[in-house]
């Protein structure tokens, strides 16, 4: 049996997924890495532990089978983080995460002095404090002797591949969120990078997600017990990556993911210019485009106040105490690390409204539900309003698990999720561009195949009409609280 590894370089872990040749999922191995927040609305990782952890990983994912039988691997990985290189290819600093919010002074530049319109004809995109251009302005303005080393400039994932096969490489799909990137014509925007004050030469050579960048070292490989000739594949974004896994390619396709951050992702066959570019536009996996807005904090929101704030680990047993959907007179807003669509805001922050004596612990957990639920309506509404019309849903990332968030997410934004039988991220989708790479078969048909419906929630129409008069409610929040923030 031939073999395909992805690695999903993700934010709490990297997880890595074995694919056989039949496309069934021979194993998932797991390793957690810290993150840190230096000061507060930073983020930041040290891409030495995305190595070490991914190296030791694949250890225990090898151990079952001959890894000899390993025909290739590639990756999905957290969008947007700055990783820089000196001559000598040491990491000059910690990576900049992609919910790093350090660079509100710097994305306002882009925005208002450059101006939106320059940067949408340019790149496809507006700024975003968690893009990759605000900070290497950043380092530029705050750390110049460390901008003074920049040998090399590559995404989280992109360093692990470099690291594993030596090659200095990146893919349309994870170089759209640099704002570096012309994502309609696929080539590197010269105005973009006059504008951060950096050549071509410390940008990595593009690729499509589905190319072959090189094999793994030879003393790597050996170390693993791989053979010499293991094939390596571009991979893709954690977002589009996770939306293969899926089925969403082709036109008009949509997944939503419920992890650290909440992602809406609308699959398209051409470049769709955003309108008011409060969502980004992006290069898909499958060499076509989609739509994508981003809300930073998702299912970390109800892990926050499950865990964090009511010590209470039992999702499960504290949603059974809700009952009264639609009904609930608490609100939550969901900016525990600012937001960034639509709002493009790292300044404002997660609130509670509405209690009163008789608030319940269920009120406040549905509140959170409900909020992130809210926020995906939001951006709902943008793409709506960019001619985009959906009826219907994929759902997947670690919240898509609760039964009652995916109700609450249906009502509220009167779509039908489909859930589907095997929902395992952004690691299927780097496996199975390895398997497209490795057997020519084109990604998006490996996608649709690899997906089976097993249930699909249906909106209510009673509980759509009450849902609707609350997100009504919700959407008065922000501007209220824009000015007290
Ligand atoms: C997308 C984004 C996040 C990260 C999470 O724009 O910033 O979804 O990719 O890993």
């Amino acid at each position: 049996m031939k073999y395909y590894i992805g690695i999903d370089l993700g934010t709490s872990a990297v997880k890595l997924l074995l694919l056989d040749g039949e496309g069934a999922i021979a194993k998932i191995v797991s390793r957690d890495y810290p993150l840190s927040f230096p000061h507060p609305g930073w983020s930041e990782q040290a891409p030495e532990d995305w190595y070490e952890k991914t190296v030791d990983g694949l250890k225990e994912l090898l151990s079952d089978i001959d890894p000899k039988d390993v025909e290739g691997l590639s990756f999905g990985g957290q969008m947007h983080g700055l990783v820089i290189l000196d001559a000598e290819d040491n990491v000059i600093r910690p990576a900049i995460l992609w919910n790093d919010g350090r660079t509100q002074e710097q994305t306002e530049y882009l925005n208002n002095v450059v101006g939106e319109d320059v940067l949408a004809s340019a790149t496809g995109n507006i700024a975003f404090a968690g893009f990759t251009a605000p900070k290497i302005l950043w380092v530029k303005e705050n750390e110049p002797e460390n901008f003074a080393k920049i040998a090399k400039i590559m995404l989280p994932k992109d360093y692990l591949a470099y690291r594993l096969t030596g090659t200095f490489s990146t893919e349309y799909s994870d170089a759209s969120g640099m704002l570096l990137l012309d994502v309609q014509k696929k080539q590197w925007s010269d105005i973009m990078l006059k504008i951060c004050g950096i050549e071509k030469t410390q940008l990595p050579q593009l690729f499509e997600s589905y190319d072959e960048i090189s094999c793994v070292k030879k003393e790597i490989a050996d170390a693993l017990g791989l053979s010499d000739h293991v094939r390596v594949f571009a991979g893709a974004a954690d977002n589009p990556a996770a939306a293969l896994g899926t089925g969403t390619v082709g036109e008009g396709r949509c997944n939503l993911s419920l992890g650290t951050s909440g992602t809406l992702v609308i699959s398209t066959e051409h470049f769709v210019d955003p309108g008011n570019h409060a969502i980004h536009s992006f290069c898909h996996a499958d060499g076509r485009w989609y739509l994508m807005a981003c809300m930073l904090s998702s299912a970390s929101c109800n892990k926050w106040f499950m865990e964090d704030i009511l010590d209470d680990a039992d999702y499960a047993k504290a949603q059974e105490a809700i009952t009264k959907l639609g009904e609930n007179h608490v609100f939550f807003l969901p900016y525990l690390m600012g937001e960034r669509c639509p709002h493009n805001d790292t300044a404002i922050r997660a609130m509670f409204y509405g209690m009163s004596l008789d608030t319940t612990k269920a009120d406040m957990v549905q509140a959170v539900l409900e909020g992130v639920a809210f926020s995906f309506r939001d951006a709902l509404e943008i793409a709506k309003a960019s001619g985009i019309s959906l009826t219907s849903t994929k759902i997947c990332g670690g919240g898509a698990k609760s039964p009652l968030w995916r109700k609450i997410l249906a009502n509220v934004l009167d779509l039908k999720i489909e859930v589907i039988e095997s929902e395992q991220g952004p690691g299927l989708g780097g496996a199975l561009l390895a398997m497209a790479g490795c057997t020519g078969k084109p990604v998006a048909a490996l996608s649709e195949a690899a997906v089976k419906v097993v249930e699909t929630i249906e909106p209510e129409e009673e509980l759509v009409r009450k849902y609707d008069e609350k997100y009504r409610i919700y959407r008065e929040f922000y501007p209220a609280l824009k000015g007290i923030m």
